[in-house]
């Protein structure tokens, strides 16, 4: 444990207030940092309530002493490798998000150039997940429409079709030259809401199908299809 890093005893402190001291303990935790917690019980369901608010940016390990006292050493989610595909993807999909993010507030403030090359680096990690999801999940898990004829697979094809012409749509318009905050900010703000409401949609419907499929594959395989994801992924940028 650094110097920097966060440790409190929160044994006797009510259970009604855990998970609400836990967040005050771990709020300002900067990455790399650890916050190691007491607790008089069981914390893993406080634990799991907070990382639920929190968008599921917490790891942790817990542990017990010898007095019997349980103790959780608590990271942020980027400090810890990618656990398996559907992990490296949903942390993708918060890459993602936080970079178009970045393009809004750049072009909100008029700053076009810099907004033009996040977009063009986001055009691009788009083109890689979408690969992932395409070329490697979607063509060894097939999934089956339901009574509706709802197929999440065929949903997902049309959503990413729709969400990479909607963005190639939008760096071409950052080259015209009158390109201005006022021309794209709305075609930011359409696709900003879809965009969020396909990355939901396909966690919810896709994700629980492909983790059941991955879980019934052998451990080296799971293992080399997570080195191959992340090599397209770019992985590098997860390592600790
Ligand atoms: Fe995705
Ligand atoms: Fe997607």
């Amino acid at each position: 444990m650094s110097e920097n890093d966060f440790f409190c005893d929160l044994t006797a402190t009510p259970a009604s207030h855990l998970q609400t001291a836990v967040f005050y303990e771990i709020k300002d935790m900067l990455r790399g940092q650890t916050a190691t917690i007491v607790f008089a019980e069981d914390p893993a369901i406080t634990l799991h309530s907070l990382n639920l608010q929190l968008r599921n940016n917490l790891r942790w390990e817990i542990s017990r002493d010898a007095a019997g006292r349980w103790q959780a050493v608590i990271h942020r989610a980027e400090d810890v490798p990618p656990t398996d595909v559907l992990d490296a993807l949903k942390r993708d999909h918060k890459r993602l998000d936080a970079m178009f993010s970045q393009v809004i507030h750049l072009t909100d403030s008029k700053q076009l150039t810099a907004a033009h090359a996040i977009m063009r680096a986001f055009v691009e990690g788009l083109r890689k997940h979408f690969a992932v999801e395409h070329d490697i999940l979607a063509r060894a898990i097939r999934t089956v429409p339901d009574a509706f004829g709802f197929d999440p697979t065929a949903a997902m094809l049309q959503e990413h079709a729709e969400i990479l012409n909607q963005s190639v749509m939008i760096e071409l318009s950052f080259e015209e030259t009158d390109a201005s905050s006022a021309s794209i900010a709305p075609l930011l703000a359409i696709l900003a809401g879809y965009f969020s409401k396909h990355e939901q949609r396909e966690e919810t419907s896709l994700f629980p199908v492909w983790t059941g499929a991955l879980n019934k594959a052998p451990d080296e395989a799971r293992a080399a299809l997570l080195v191959r994801v992340l090599g397209i992924l770019d992985g590098v940028r997860y390592a600790t």
